[in-house]
């Protein structure tokens, strides 16, 4: 039976708390952030004290989970808040967002869909008296595409918007007159250290893991690998995940340090890039590091686009580790780009 190996197995006996969804009861070194989002919620529906929230840090910090944890106790405790969730990177497009946000404020959208201006009309009808937060998660992946934020920042006062992104510097992006309505108050999300991802990894441990199968030596090396790759819990415990995996399917009832390092090796980086940003790698890929102006007539010929929004991909890049970029002294504000995987 090849399938036992890896279902409820020698060594993970919950594998469901592994999941990417899973939810964890506490979010630990996250208290602060809980409660500011929370006190922010409690001021809105029981005062109408309404503060947009911009939720920022990078992958795998407690974001996407923080904001799920509050919308869950939002749920329990209040019976007259609606909370809507919606990925805007999953969604790309105004109408997808828009339609996301209407079914799930239970509008029914017709067969041939509904145009921005009649969503925008439901979505308002449908939550007169009625307060709403809603969660933009990964905000800062629509890149140049932000008309959407323009529409969102336009719903009505009884909708508190949470938004989400890897990049602290978003703001400043996206036009003034949007990012004034949209994030009113900056709450961090900063990487975990070693010693935090061991502890968050003990936890999960605990839950999934059975006793004995695994030592502290194990959780720190697992820490390792998450804390390597910017300090990420996601990667932390799928480097743990992994290994007990490996670990099961040879039969043994411990995980190893070794399995954590042989695990390493199998992770690749969970990140989804937008299609212009590849495009841009494989120029790069192609022909080696270049200059940025070099590099943006390449592209260019390829994808209209302005330098301003060129700009913005090469910081994405960056930001992500895909590139490196480096300042020519004798060039002015010319800058060479260097691939870096
Ligand atoms: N403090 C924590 N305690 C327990 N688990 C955590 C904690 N922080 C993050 N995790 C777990 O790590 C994984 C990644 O967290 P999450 O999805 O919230 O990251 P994120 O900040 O939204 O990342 P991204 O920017 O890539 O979307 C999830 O499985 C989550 O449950
Ligand atoms: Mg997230």
């Amino acid at each position: 039976m090849y399938l036992r190996r890896y279902v409820s197995g020698e060594i993970i006996v919950n594998p469901s708390v592994f999941d990417p969804d899973y939810i964890p009861e506490e979010l630990p070194f996250r208290e602060g952030q809980l409660d500011a989002i929370a006190r922010e919620i409690a001021y809105f529906v029981e005062r109408g004290v309404k503060t947009n929230l911009f939720l920022h840090g990078p992958p795998g910090t407690g974001k996407t989970a923080s904001v799920r944890k509050i919308f869950n106790e939002i749920n329990a405790v209040f019976s007259n808040v609606k909370t809507i969730y919606v990925n805007v990177w999953q969604n790309r497009t105004r109408t997808a967002i828009l339609s996301a946000i209407a079914s799930a404020l239970g509008i029914p959208v017709p067969v041939r869909g509904f145009s921005i201006p009649e969503l925008m009309e439901y979505i308002e009808r449908f939550t007169e008296g009625r307060k709403v937060v809603l969660a933009l998660d990964e905000v800062d992946r629509l890149l140049s595409n932000t008309d959407i934020l323009y529409d969102l920042s336009r719903l009505p006062s009884n909708f508190l918007l949470i938004s989400i992104s890897n990049r602290p510097d978003f703001l400043a992006l996206v036009d003034p007159r949007i990012s004034s309505t949209l994030f009113h108050s900056a709450i961090e999300f900063p990487r975990y250290t070693v010693p935090q991802l061991a502890e968050i990894l003990r936890r999960r441990a605990e839950l999934g893991l059975r006793p004995g199968s695994y030592d502290d030596a194990v959780l720190r090396a697992a820490a390792a690998v998450g804390y390597a790759r910017g300090g990420d819990a996601r990667i932390a415990i799928a480097a743990l995940v992994e290994a007990a995996k490996l670990a099961e399917s040879e039969g043994r009832s411990k995980i190893t340090v070794d399995d954590v390092k042989r695990a390493k090796e199998g992770l690749e980086l969970p990140v989804e890039l937008d299609p212009k940003l590849n495009l841009i790698l494989s120029i790069l890929k192609e022909k080696g590091p270049m200059r940025s102006s070099q590099l943006y007539d390449e592209f260019r010929k390829l994808v209209p686009v302005t330098m301003r929004s060129f700009r913005n991909y090469l910081s994405q890049l960056e930001n992500l580790g895909f590139i490196e970029t480096r300042r020519l002294k004798t060039r002015g504000n010319v800058r060479l780009v260097i691939p870096k995987r």
